[in-house]
C-alpha cells in the first residue's frame, strides 16, 4: 500500500488535547488532505517555476524574473498566423527581418519604413517597465496599423527563437533590443548583462545555428569611445576606456560579433548611434524630460564639464538614424555559414551613424524653451562621474562611403517635430489641453 508508510509516521507536533488522539479515523482522513494538498501545491509550484511557463528562468533577481513572468505568453496556432502574416514580405527581394527591440524608439521607426517599403517584419520585445510601459503599448498599436505584429518575448528565451526562426526563415536581424541608459547602470547593472550580453549572445547563437543564416545589423553606441578626446570619434579610434558600465556592454558586443563572424562566418554590423532623438522618443533622455520639466516649470539639471566647459551632443534625428540603419541593412552581405559551421569569411563592420554638429546642452534648452514659449528653470550642475562624458562628435565618412549616409535635420528642426509630437500626445499640462 503507497500510503502505509505514513500510517507508522507519527505525528510531529502531539498536541496534549488533541480531539483526533481519540478517532483514529479522523485522524487519517486529515493526514490523507493535508498531504494530498502538499501533492497538489508542489506540482503548482513546479508548473510555475518551469522554463515553459516563463520566458527566462535563469534570471535570479527579483526584478528580471518579475519581468519574465509578465512576457510569457506566445505559441498556438493563431499567434503562428499573426507571426506569419506580419514577416510575409510584398515586395521583389524584400527581406524578411526579425526587428528585437520593435517597440522601443528606433525599433518602432525602423519597423515601420521596412514594411513600408515592402519587407516582411517581424517584432520582439519584452515590453520592460525601465520607462513607462504604456508608450511601447502605443508604439506597439501604430504598428499593428502597419500590419506589424510584435511577440511579446525575452531576446534571452531561445526556445521562443528557434521557435520564430523554425517558422520565418529570416534573411535579416535588425537587433535594437538592448538595456539603454548611461546612469541606470548604477542601480540596476545585472540588467545591462542580461540583455547587452547575454541576451545578445543567446540571439547569435541561434542566428549562427539558423538555416540559412540571417545577416545581423545591431545597435552599438557612440559611448564605446569613452574618455577618448580626439574629435571627431572614427571608427578606428580607440574604445578601450568606457566611461559607464551600459558603455562595456555595448563594447563587450562589438567584440563578441568579432568572435560570432570569426567562428561562424555570421555577418555583422554594429552601428554606433549618436544622441538619438524625435517623435515617440525615450522619456529617459535629456531632451525629453527637460521638455516635460520645462512644461511643468521644474528646474532642469544643465551639466557643466571641469573649468566650466560645455557639454556638447552630436543629436541626431530619428529618421536619419533610420536611414542608416536601412543602408546597413540593404549592404549587409549575407552570413557564410550553415549548419551551423563557417565555410568562409564573412563581413564585419562597424559605423558611426551621427550628424556631425555637436550641440552644447545650453542650446538645446535655449531651442526648446522657444517652441515651447516657457522660459526653463537652469539649474547648472557639474557633470557627475558616473557615466556621461562630456562631448560627442562622431565621424560618419565610413557611413557615407558606404551606403551613402548623409543625415539631413538639423537640431531645430527636429526638436520642432518632437515637440509637436509631444503636445499632442502628452499635452502641454496647461489647463486648454485638459
Ligand atoms: C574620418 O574617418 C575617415 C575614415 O573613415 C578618415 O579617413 C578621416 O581622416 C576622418 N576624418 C577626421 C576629420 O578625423
Amino acid at each position: 500500500m503507497p500510503l502505509s508508510h505514513l500510517d507508522n509516521t507519527p505525528p510531529k507536533f502531539k498536541p496534549e488535547k488533541s480531539p483526533y488522539n481519540h478517532n483514529r479515523f479522523k485522524w487519517h482522513i486529515a493526514k490523507l488532505t493535508f498531504w494530498s494538498f502538499m501533492f497538489l501545491g508542489l506540482i503548482l509550484v513546479f508548473f510555475i517555476q518551469s522554463p515553459s511557463a516563463t520566458s527566462s528562468s535563469s534570471s535570479t533577481s527579483s526584478d528580471l524574473t518579475r519581468r519574465s513572468l509578465k512576457t510569457s505568453s506566445w505559441g498556438g496556432p493563431v499567434w503562428e498566423k499573426r507571426v506569419k502574416s506580419s514577416a510575409r514580405i510584398r515586395s521583389r527581394n524584400g527581406f524578411s527581418v526579425l526587428v528585437t527591440g520593435a517597440a522601443g524608439f528606433v525599433g518602432t521607426h525602423v519597423s515601420v519604413a521596412l514594411k513600408r517599403r515592402g519587407d516582411g517584419v517581424l517584432g520582439l520585445d519584452n515590453f520592460n517597465d525601465y520607462y513607462d510601459p504604456s508608450l511601447k503599448r502605443s508604439r506597439q498599436a501604430l504598428l499593428e496599423r502597419s500590419g506589424i505584429f510584435i511577440v511579446e518575448g525575452d531576446i534571452n528565451d531561445d526556445a521562443l527563437l528557434k521557435k520564430l526562426f523554425e517558422l520565418i526563415p529570416f534573411t535579416h536581424v535588425m537587433h535594437l533590443a538592448a538595456q539603454a541608459g548611461v546612469r541606470y547602470a548604477m542601480e540596476n547593472p545585472s540588467s545591462y548583462v542580461h540583455s547587452n550580453i547575454a541576451g545578445f549572445v543567446n540571439l547569435l547563437e541561434i542566428c549562427k545555428t539558423a538555416n540559412p543564416q540571417p545577416a545581423i545589423v545591431w545597435a552599438s553606441s557612440s559611448s564605446v569611445y569613452g574618455l577618448n578626446t580626439k574629435s571627431p570619434f572614427s571608427e578606428k579610434d580607440r574604445t578601450d576606456q568606457p566611461a559607464s558600465l551600459y558603455a562595456a556592454t555595448k563594447k563587450a558586443g562589438e567584440e563578441i560579433a568579432h568572435t560570432y563572424n570569426h567562428i561562424y562566418g555570421l555577418s555583422l554590423t554594429g552601428l554606433r548611434f549618436f544622441t538619438v532623438y524625435g517623435p515617440w522618443g525615450r522619456p529617459d533622455m535629456a531632451y525629453f524630460f527637460f521638455t516635460r520639466d520645462i512644461l511643468k516649470g521644474k528646474a532642469i539639471p544643465i551639466f557643466e564639464a571641469a573649468n566650466h566647459g560645455t557639454v556638447a551632443r552630436d543629436f541626431t534625428y530619428i529618421d536619419d538614424i533610420v536611414k542608416g540603419c536601412l543602408g546597413a541593412l540593404d549592404t549587409a552581405e549575407k552570413s557564410t555559414g550553415s549548419g551551423g559551421k563557417k565555410r568562409g569569411p564573412a563581413q564585419l563592420r562597424v559605423f558611426n551613424l551621427g550628424n556631425t554638429s555637436p550641440v552644447p546642452v545650453s542650446d538645446l534648452v535655449g531651442i526648446l524653451e522657444r517652441l515651447l514659449k516657457v522660459k526653463a528653470r537652469r539649474m547648472v550642475t557639474k557633470l557627475p562621474r558616473n557615466g556621461d562624458v562630456p562631448f560627442t562628435h562622431a565621424n560618419i565618412s565610413l557611413a557615407r562611403r558606404e551606403f551613402g549616409y548623409r543625415p539631413t535635420t538639423d537640431l531645430q528642426t527636429g526638436l520642432k517635430k518632437f515637440v509637436r509630437w509631444y503636445v499632442s500626445y502628452y499635452g502641454t499640462g496647461k489647463k486648454s489641453d485638459q
